[in-house]
């Protein structure tokens, strides 16, 4: 499987996926600043692998940290990196999670205080793989045999320490005997789908077939497929889903060919302080994404562009929420939080 992080003696080593699937690079953070532009940048994404970078930012961060004003000094490392995605909770998620054993330590040698949090950085990623590896056996069973599971964005060992929660139930029902094979849309403007996840099922054996976004009703409407299974950013008390934009075309278009519509995401993707999807905050990119295709232009010079990264799919199109906790189904406002006690 492949490595997306990893904590090494020289830096936080991540797979580069802005220039997969041609050419598969590492890249090395030795500072938390690189791991701060390496979130925004996209060289690391997906919510739960953001989360697991912005642990080890904060490690690699208090590891080179002076000892004058440690607090002070953890406050910035913490800002910094919170400052770089808005919309994956995991990233806050993650950070309050240092922040909570930094105050734990107050008062103790410095090297003990390193020494915990680099190791707590590594088990948010060990711990991650293990909860992927849940959501996928929680999933498997949902999961339609001998159908195609058509799946949007990359919600893959990519977007996470490893296995993946979409893709780790599309792993898992494979392995558990399932004749299913794979849809993955393009998923404008990133191409995530296009470069990430056909890539990452192509090193696994699974067969996938590439379509673009505007191809899902289409096949919907054929009956071939048996599922959707997405990823998540965040999802709201009530069940409304932040995931990346083109999710909500999708769920309506599911529900509207009586295609179960799931969404796998680890119990760290809710955010259940805020009641409705209404609340999230939805990151706007660059117009260059929309502009441009890999460096080429392809609009007009002077077009006006939106380019909202994410959408929020209202909870009534979601069959059900996978985790590694067991899934939930409607009213979700009882069954997550539920899940979460
Ligand atoms: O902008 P990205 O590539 O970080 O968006 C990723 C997604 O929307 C994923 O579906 C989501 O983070 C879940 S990843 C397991």
């Amino acid at each position: 499987m492949v490595e997306t992080i990893q904590w090494t003696a020289d830096g936080v080593v991540m797979i580069d996926q802005t220039r997969l699937p041609l050419t598969e690079a590492y890249v090395t953070c030795r500072t938390y600043e690189e791991v701060a532009t390496a979130i925004r940048d996209m060289i690391i994404r997906g919510a739960p692998a953001i989360g697991v970078a912005a642990a080890m930012g904060v490690a690699i961060g208090v590891l080179h940290a002076g000892e004058q004003d440690l607090d002070g000094q953890v406050e910035t490392i913490c800002d910094t990196l919170a400052r770089t995605r808005p919309t994956a909770v995991n990233l806050f998620w993650a950070i309050g999670r240092m922040k909570r054993l930094y105050s734990s330590l107050k008062g103790r040698p410095i090297a003990e205080i390193r020494a915990a949090l680099v190791e707590e950085a590594q088990r948010v990623r060990e711990e991650d793989i293990a909860i992927n590896r849940a959501i996928g056996r929680n999933g498997a069973v949902l999961v339609p045999d001998g159908k195609t599971v058509l799946t949007h964005c990359n919600a893959g060992a990519l977007a996470t320490a490893g296995y993946g929660t979409a893709l780790g139930v599309i792993r898992a029902a494979r392995e558990s005997g399932k004749a299913i094979d794979v849809f993955a849309d393009e998923t404008r403007p990133f191409l995530q789908g296009a470069r990430l996840t056909v890539w990452e099922l192509q090193q696994d054996g699974i067969p996938t077939t590439l379509i673009t976004d505007n191809m899902a009703g289409h096949f919907m409407k054929s009956g071939r497929i048996g599922c959707v299974v997405v990823g998540a950013d965040r999802i709201a008390a009530n069940g409304d889903v932040a995931n990346k934009v083109g999710t909500y075309s999708v769920a309506v278009l599911a529900k509207e060919n009586n295609v179960p519509f799931f969404v796998a995401a680890p119990i760290s993707t809710l955010d259940l302080s805020l009641t409705s999807g209404d609340q999230i905050p939805i990151e706007q990119r660059s117009p260059a994404e929309v502009t441009h295709v890999f460096g080429h232009q392809v609009a007009p010079t002077g077009t006006a562009v939106q380019n909202p990264a994410f959408d929020v799919t209202p909870c009534r199109y979601v069959t059900a929420i996978i985790t590694e906790k067991g899934v939930a189904r409607p009213p979700y406002t009882e069954t997550l939080k539920q899940l979460v006690s």
